[in-house]
């Protein structure tokens, strides 16, 4: 299924986001209350489910109008086609020439997925559930002490060594799963070039009972070279040379790097170019998940990913989750002009997702070059940001309801607990989700504040000067998740949420979700600056003024000029 140039129709797709911005703009757009007043079906007619997860997206000022015109946007813009050409295989990541199969990792060996690569059409599902099954073999033989350290100890501890996608993923899976289910083994994560990362994380370790993992896609990037040798020199000062074969592990497509670094061949769990690293932490980078929270969970996520891929790929837009997900995100940005959008899951466990979703999210949709290589029109990802609740709104929530910023959010919520002998605890932390929902849509006006400071005996002088400071202007917007217990599958079919939302959004926007050229630029030229910084080396002085002063002044602070 070969991606039509001539696709989408230009002036049809301007006429889609002409008429969303026309709509945006009505006089009253954003008055959601009001939209609640004329419906009292509203929160079921803008909620949808897939078994017990539900989005309740009332709380937006997406009115029928506008549902047909981001319906209408999908039209345009041939989402149903991109769905198509991404779950065929075919080349989507077309600034890198590759698949986005990642949903091979979770269909199972007869999901009957490929990948279109230069070596013609891959299974993918067979070839990942072959690694997956090596990966299980080597856990299972971690847990039950047959694969041993080189001193005949047992492994106790893992240090997975990566970063962005190898890091982010499985640290909030590992952190998400690992109350509910061991840990079995104890998973420190390390991202961070900073020595003082590997110095904290290594103070208490024991080199004969560590398990290291050297998580990297392309197993070329400097931070992660740079911390697995470091990792190395730490190990053999206490076990020698020959316990890096025992002690490392290599998750990577890169074999060649991998020979090279020492690792052995069966130490290497691998994969293919036809997943991103941000998507990543279904494949062999998720080793660490597997290692701390045990196979079953692991294998629970992948089967709660494959859920929403199945209802992705079926489900009609106007009742398909990511869709209505991401279309939400579209309204706001596109039509409603907001520029930052805000994810608080009100669970402890997830406290690592606004992190991974600032790389899935802002990585695959941060870009201003369209597909057809020409500037985007119009606005795309919003800076996403987050905390878990209720922890954010002792700090930045502040802003959410009385800035001068409209920002939407996300609330994350679990109807039950793990910690069952705290049921009271569970719904204090539902009330404030609800709550904060409920106060940024209902606000509060500067009459209310004054009744009800002089029903409190408030002076007239101190209702003036203090009412105006109280009033929130309501009407702001959020959606709200929410769904039975976060375990490893509903945690799976979350992840694999946002995933699809991002895949959507990309495509409406016109863009590449899965290239990131971003961030090349400042890796270059880090490449080209650390010979400045090097003690005794003439400056080069090559760079712009400010940078060239700010070595200067870098490398007198070390002594080293
Ligand atoms: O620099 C960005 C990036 O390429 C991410 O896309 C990726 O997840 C991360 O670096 C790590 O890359 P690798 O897994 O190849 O070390």
């Amino acid at each position: 299924m070969p991606h039509d140039p001539g696709f989408p129709d230009k002036a049809v797709l301007a006429g889609a986001w002409a008429n969303l911005a026309a709509l945006g703009a009505r006089p009253g757009a954003s008055d959601i209350r009001a939209l609640f007043a004329a419906d009292p079906k509203r929160a079921q007619r803008y909620s949808a489910t897939l078994d017990d997860l539900t989005i309740d997206y009332s709380k937006t000022s997406i009115d029928d109008a506008a549902r047909e015109a981001l319906i209408g946007l999908t039209r345009a813009a041939g989402l149903s086609l991109f769905r198509d050409r991404l779950f065929a295989g075919a080349r989507v990541n077309e600034t890198e020439g590759r698949a986005a199969m990642h949903m091979a990792l979770r269909s199972g060996p007869h999901g009957g997925l490929t990948a279109d690569t230069d070596a013609g059409p891959e299974d993918a599902s067979t070839l990942a559930s072959i690694e997956l099954g090596k990966m299980q073999a080597f856990v299972t033989a971690v847990h039950d002490g047959s694969i041993r350290g080189a001193t005949g100890l047992a492994f106790t501890h893992v240090l997975n060594i990566g970063i962005g996608g190898s890091d982010l993923g499985p640290a909030m899976a590992t952190e998400a799963l690992t109350l509910s289910h061991g840990p079995k083994i104890i998973t420190r994560f390390l991202s961070n070039v900073d020595g003082n990362g590997l110095a904290a994380l290594t103070r208490d370790l024991n080199p004969a009972t560590t398990l290291v993992l050297v998580a990297s896609k392309t197993f070329t990037t400097q931070e992660t070279a740079e911390n697995a040798q470091a990792a190395r020199a730490w190990l053999v000062a206490a076990l020698g040379d020959a316990a890096v074969a025992e002690h490392f592990v290599a998750l990577s497509t890169n074999r060649t790097a991998v020979a090279a670094f020492g690792i052995r061949p069966e130490r290497v769990f691998g994969f293919r170019d036809w997943v991103g690293g941000r998507f990543s932490l279904w494949s062999p980078v998720g080793l660490s998940i597997a290692l701390a929270a045990g196979w079953p969970a692991f294998q629970g996520m992948l089967d709660g990913a494959a859920a929403m891929d199945s209802h992705f790929r079926a489900a009609p837009f106007a009742s398909n989750l990511p869709v209505l997900l991401a279309l939400a995100g579209i309204w706001h940005v596109n039509a409603c002009g907001t520029r930052a959008h805000c994810v608080l899951a009100y669970d402890d466990r997830l406290r690592r997702f606004p992190a991974f979703l600032q790389q899935l999210e802002m990585e695959s949709n941060g870009k201003s070059t369209g597909l057809d290589g020409q500037t985007v029109t119009q606005a795309t990802c919003p800076v996403v940001f987050g905390e878990p609740g209720t922890n954010a709104q002792h700090s930045f929530m502040q802003l959410v309801h009385q800035g001068t910023s409209v920002i939407p959010v996300d609330f994350v919520l679990a109807a039950n607990a793990e910690q069952d002998d705290r049921p009271q605890a569970h719904r204090i932390l539902a009330a404030h989700a609800f709550a904060q929902a409920e106060a940024l849509l209902r606000g509060r006006a500067l009459a209310e504040v004054e009744a009800e400071m002089r029903e409190r005996g408030a002076s007239p002088a101190e209702i003036a000067a203090v009412a105006p400071h109280r009033v929130f202007s309501g009407n702001r917007p959020s959606i709200t998740i929410l769904f039975d217990r976060l375990d490893a599958f509903s945690l799976g079919r979350l992840i694999a949420l946002y995933e699809h939302k991002v895949a959507v959004q990309g495509c409406l926007w016109g863009i590449n979700s899965f290239d990131q050229w971003g961030v090349e630029l400042g890796k270059a030229l880090a490449g080209g600056l650390l010979p400045d910084l090097a003690p005794g080396a003439e400056p080069s002085g090559s760079h712009d003024p400010s940078t060239n002063a700010l070595i200067a002044r870098f490398r007198a602070l070390r002594g080293e000029s």
